[in-house]
């Protein structure tokens, strides 16, 4: 061996055995590739507007609000990325002028199946305490943002293979870095694009551009003598008008209710009949077949067709069922109890219910795809 082959030969060695400290299982290769360190970290944080009246958002301990968290939550939220062939985004089920619900009686998925029950309006989600879904079935907006995904009818893709898809992007490295302070690539994780979809959900916050804020909380306006009517009926406040009930299920400010209910849509005779079991499926309680959440108002008439199953297509069809009582089941709701109203009483109800209507959140660019 000359000289030159003998000094190749021993920093080769010595680079294998510098190499073979990485070899350790527990210590990770360090590919140049996969090291974010580079760009910055100094996440802002994310002020909420306040509400007059609203409670106080659950913001879990470990998921704080910042404006890269939300940045990159509303850029996953409009991303095909999210789908198996990359078709199909969150906001393909809840769009901004449908009030972020569809228009649709159930949603059409990837690959062409339908939904079992109606999409949902995505506002104001970060007040729920009972949970999302019509059944509540999600305790968090983090744990509720992972499932559609891997839903076989919505999204039908794999979580792994998002992953892949976000390490190999052109930008989603930097901004995972940037929401969460990452330190590698293969630090992106399910567990933080669900953070980050969460924490763009909780910016979406309803109510302050609609006339029910202006006249009714801040007093700023006047209402309608329909609307002035409508509201003394749905908070039952009497003045020789009937009581509406609503505000019992669908109470100020969020106009949803912490317990799931059954509101008389079907007619059974015995609780294991109900075609959707609702809050049942959930708890497995007989008592809860039937039951399901009572949705938000606001920007209600922007959200039809309307219940678990849009079987209603105008505000006009939901007030004549709630007016005729529903349908008796054993679950049925004691406070659905037929209430007696006349077509002006209907329509002075609807005439209220829309005063919950707030174009300006729909409009809101920061609501809409930053594509
Ligand atoms: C194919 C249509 C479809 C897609 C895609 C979809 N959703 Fe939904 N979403 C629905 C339906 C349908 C429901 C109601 C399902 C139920 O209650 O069983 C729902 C409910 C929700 C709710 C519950 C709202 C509440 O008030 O409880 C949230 C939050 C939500 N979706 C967020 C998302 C996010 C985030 C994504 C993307 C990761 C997404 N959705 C993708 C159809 C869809
Ligand atoms: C006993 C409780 C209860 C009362 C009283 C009640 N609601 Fe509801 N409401 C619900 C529940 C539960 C749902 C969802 C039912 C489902 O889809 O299975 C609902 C759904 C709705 C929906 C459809 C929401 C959507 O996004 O599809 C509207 C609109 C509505 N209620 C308006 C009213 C009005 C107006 C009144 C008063 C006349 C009223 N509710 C009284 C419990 C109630």
């Amino acid at each position: 061996m000359n000289i030159l082959r003998k000094i190749v030969f021993f920093s080769f060695i010595s680079i294998v055995a510098i190499g073979c400290k990485s070899c350790d299982p527990d210590v990770p290769p360090i590919d140049p590739e996969d090291d974010l360190t580079d760009i910055p970290y100094n996440s802002t944080p994310y002020e909420l507007p306040k509400l007059i009246d609203f409670p106080p958002m659950l913001i879990p301990d470990d998921n704080p609000m910042t404006q890269e968290g939300v940045q990159l939550g509303r850029m996953l939220f409009f991303d095909p990325i999210l789908s198996v062939d990359s078709s199909m985004s969150c906001s393909s089920c809840h769009l901004a002028d449908k009030g972020f619900a569809d228009g649709q009686r159930f949603s059409r998925g990837v690959q062409g199946g339908f939904t079992e029950r109606s999409s949902m309006a995505i506002m104001n989600v970060g007040f729920i305490r009972h949970g999302l879904f019509w059944d509540g079935r999600s305790e968090t907006l983090e744990d509720q943002a992972l499932l559609p995904v891997e839903d076989e009818i919505e999204l039908h893709e794999e979580w792994p293979n998002v992953v892949e898809k976000f390490k190999r992007h052109p930008d989603y490295p930097k901004k995972f870095r940037e929401a969460f302070g990452i330190s590698n690539k293969s630090d992106i994780t399910k567990e933080l694009a669900a953070k980050a979809i969460a924490q763009f959900e909780r910016t979406m916050i309803v109510g302050a551009g609609s006339k029910y804020y202006k006249v009714f909380v801040l007093g700023d306006d006047l209402p309608s003598d329909e609307e002035l009517n409508g509201h003394t009926m749905f908070f039952d406040k009497g003045s020789g008008l009937p009581d509406a009930q609503c505000f019992h299920c669908h109470a100020a400010p969020l106009f949803t209710d912490p317990d799931f209910r059954n509101n008389g849509l079907d007619s059974v005779a015995n609780v294991a009949d109900f075609k959707d079991y609702g809050r049942g499926r959930v708890t497995n309680f007989p008592f809860d077949n039937g039951k399901f959440a009572a949705p938000t108002l606001w920007n209600i008439e922007l959200t039809a067709p309307y219940m678990h199953d849009g079987r209603f297509q105008t505000l006009e069809e939901v007030i004549d069922h709630y007016a005729s009582g529903g349908h008796w089941s054993p679950n049925r709701d004691a406070l659905m109890d037929s209430i007696s109203l006349d077509a002006e009483q209907k329509a002075d109800l609807v005439s209220f219910l829309k005063t919950l209507t707030d174009t300006s959140f729909i409009n809101n660019p920061a609501f809409q795809s930053p594509f």
